[in-house]
């Protein structure tokens, strides 16, 4: 049953699905205008089961239309996570020139034999649509890259790659817990390039949903990013996404990066990865997550749909001390679902939206924001010494699993705040220092919602924004 995005805790300016269970953003593309996005998808039930990709589109990264499901279950198995790039030159051949593909390369999981107790049951199989991604045809030689016998071979993100003139596909795909890397010139017939798995990196569990770009460092000089989920091990428990900054010549990418970095500090932002194919002019690496956490995520109280994905971010690098970082920050289309800017004066502000943007100026070397309710429900976010935390100990409902109520912590290092922004979205908090130098997600489930805004630490005058519903 179709849900009418006016259920509690439904999210009003973040995408869920219509009903029932979603996980990983997949297949993010940019195409004729719009920005796709599919999403690890069970149709029948709530939790967890036989995945296929679910299918969304939006013009502006911000409104969302559900389309119908794109990519089903077949007898190689289950639709996991995957990419899709849109083939300009047809080297794939499955278009024609004048109608090249969108092509998507995603996960077989194999649950038969899986069941039947083999390791070798997940496969990289291909799908590709001819008419601007509505419907996706399966391609005839599937898979394109067999198991070569190992249990966790997962995950393939697909980028365009030209290095010295040479222009080829490169696969992140996630093995265990490394990642490997293979080239194609035509998406169909891949070649084993190079494996990346640093002793010094977080390998608390298995490595999921890989991603490979580049991006311009402050200098001017291009880095490549690699982006490597993991779950469980991440810094506040469960699943998180870690990243490296470093160098790729096309076969094998390197960093001297020395210790693990998080793109995002909270429980809540995990296997996320970029849009393919956005317009240069753009110019943007844009991002999105799955707003849950592997710990909880099918046992949150809803209902009708449950989970929802990150906001979309814009990525980028910026340096602190001698190290390169990379930042996280909300998509400017998000400024327009502001509907009333108010500067809010003093220590106690009654908010009479559940849908608020904030941008808080810290005045004190420590500070706190105090979200509450009268029925005792306090959601706290501050600063503490060199960490940033989030406090969901008593947000709401919190007994659907133990570890739920938490208090999750960021170091800081050198970062000196001068703008915390606060994005409430009924069931969620994202918290953004310094355009996204530093962000923390986490999902709250106040019964009451807050109507109370305590701050200690800020400056006298601060911003807030009251949102509207993308629904
Ligand atoms: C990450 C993940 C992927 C896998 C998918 C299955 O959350 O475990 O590795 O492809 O979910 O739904």
């Amino acid at each position: 049953e179709a849900g009418t995005y006016k259920e509690k805790y439904r999210p009003q300016f973040h995408f869920s699905p219509p009903a029932n269970w979603m996980n990983d953003p997949n297949g993010m593309v940019y195409h004729k205008g719009e920005y796709h996005l599919f999403y690890q998808y069970y149709p029948d039930s709530n939790v967890w089961g036989p995945m296929h990709w679910g299918h969304a589109v939006s013009k502006n990264l911000i409104e969302w239309e559900n389309l119908p499901i794109a990519i089903t279950p077949d007898s190689l198995g289950w639709i996991f996570s995957g990419s899709a790039v849109f083939d300009s030159e047809n080297s794939s051949g499955l278009g024609t020139a004048e109608k090249p593909p969108l092509v998507a390369i995603y996960t077989y999981h194999d649950n038969v034999k899986g069941d039947a107790g083999r390791i070798d049951f997940q496969t990289q199989g291909i799908a590709y649509s001819l008419d601007d991604g509505v419907t996706w045809d399966k391609f005839n030689g599937n898979p394109v890259l067999a198991n070569p016998g190992i249990k966790d071979f997962r995950d393939p993100k697909v980028t365009k790659v030209e290095v010295e003139g040479k222009t080829q596909w490169i696969m992140s795909l996630a093995v265990k817990d490394k990642i490997s890397f293979y080239s194609s010139p035509n998406l169909l017939e891949w070649t084993h390039e190079s494996d990346f798995n640093p002793d010094w990196a977080a390998y608390g569990g298995v490595w999921e949903c890989p991603d490979l770009f580049p991006l311009p460092s402050p200098g001017g000089e291009q880095k490549w990013i690699l982006l490597v989920s993991i779950n469980p091990g991440g810094p506040n428990g469960g699943s998180a996404t870690q990243y490296f900054v470093g160098d790729f010549d096309g076969e094998t990418f390197t960093t001297g990066q020395k210790e693990v970095k998080w793109l995002d500090h909270g429980t809540d932002n995990y296997a996320g990865v970029t849009w393919s194919n956005v317009p240069t002019s753009d110019g943007r690496k844009l991002f999105i997550g799955w707003m849950s956490n592997w710990n909880y995520a099918q046992v949150v109280p809803t209902e009708v749909w449950r989970s929802a994905m990150t906001l979309p971010r814009t990525l980028s690098l910026y340096k602190e001390g001698e190290e390169l970082w990379l930042a996280s920050n909300p998509v400017k289309e998000l400024e327009q679902l502001r509907e009333q800017s108010l500067t809010i004066e003093g220590k106690k502000i009654a908010l009479e939206n559940e849908l608020l943007e904030f941008s808080l100026q810290p005045k004190a070397d420590d500070f706190l924001a105090t979200f509450e309710n009268e029925f005792g429900e306090i959601l706290l976010i501050g600063k503490n010494g060199d960490e940033l935390f989030i406090d969901r100990t008593n947000s709401g409902i919190i007994d659907f699993k133990d570890g739920f109520a938490s208090v999750m912590t960021a170091p800081l290092n050198e970062l000196k705040i001068n703008e915390l922004k606060i994005l409430l979205d009924r069931s969620s908090v994202e918290v953004f220092v310094n355009d996204g130098a530093l962000a923390m997600t986490a999902l709250v489930f106040p019964e009451h919602g807050y109507s109370d805004l305590l701050l200690d630490g800020f400056e006298a005058e601060n911003k807030l924004y009251s949102l509207k519903s993308i629904w």
